[in-house]
């Protein structure tokens, strides 16, 4: 079955609402109609960009889907600083990352706290973006599959295959992350052919129809020998994204 790609931009925890403008007037004006026909093109600001960003892309008709970093698992209530899935639906946002590994590290995410928050992204009509990945002591003690699979087992708890098919899973080796080493492309072709196998054991064929990226150090210039691995359908890629025209580069891969 052949999967349509998708190329999310990262942007962690930078640029304004202010350079958001900028930045995706430069992205609309490097891309063109037949990369957005190609590939789904995600861009995830931080919380403060999301109203900005929505603006711009209704005015200007611009084919970027909007993304979000983070959520909470619930609809409203007091859990001061944090932003609820109904208030992300409203501006839009048809992606949400969740389970990063520096919300798992940084911010003490657990399991149980990641499939929470991927159940209630699917209550409210978004897709989350589900990451897993292994540190690199777990890779050298050879527990990269146990990890991916049990995260992932984790995060799909009581989602059922419909659902499923609504999900894009993102495969982060934590060592690749912003260092600059990225995975092989066979090496992450292998993990998530693993991470695949893990959700055919959950919901069947579904599994095939289910985005798996790759994400970690993903640049211009590597992105094309990832794309050109069966098992990879796209791409979460952070340094990378912050220049539109990298970023570019990233989502222009089969040119
Ligand atoms: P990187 O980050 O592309 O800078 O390695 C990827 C990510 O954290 O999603």
């Amino acid at each position: 079955m052949s999967r349509r790609p998708i190329i999310a931009a990262n942007w962690k925890m930078h640029h304004d609402h202010l350079v958001s403008i900028q930045y995706l007037q430069k992205l609309a004006f490097l891309l063109e109609g037949y990369d957005f026909d190609a590939v789904d093109v995600v861009i995830c600001p931080p919380f403060t960009d999301l109203r900005t960003v929505q603006t711009l892309v209704e005015a200007d008709g611009y084919p970027f889907r909007i993304g979000a970093q983070n959520v909470h698992p619930e609809e409203k209530g007091a859990f001061t600083g944090e932003i609820s899935p109904v208030m992300l639906a409203k501006l839009k946002v048809q992606y949400v990352i969740v389970g990063h590994s520096e919300r798992r590290q940084l911010f003490g995410e657990t399991d149980e706290f990641v499939n929470a928050k991927v159940v209630a992204v699917l209550a409210n009509g978004m897709w989350p973006i589900v990451c897993c990945g292994e540190t690199l002591e777990e890779r050298q003690a050879g527990q990269t599959q146990a990890k991916v699979d049990g995260q992932v087992r984790a995060a799909f708890a009581g989602v059922k295959a419909a659902q499923a098919e609504h999900c894009v899973v993102a495969y982060e080796p934590i060592w690749a992350i912003g260092t600059g080493h990225n995975a092989t492309p066979e090496d992450a072709d292998g993990t998530i052919g693993h991470i695949r196998a893990t959700l055919r054991d959950l919901y069947g064929d579904v599994a095939d129809a289910i985005r798996i990226q790759y994400g970690g150090s993903v640049k211009p210039g590597n992105i094309a020998e990832l794309m050109a691995m069966p098992e990879i359908d796209g791409a979460l890629v952070g340094g990378a994204s912050l220049d539109p025209d990298d970023f570019a580069g990233v989502v222009k891969f089969q040119v």
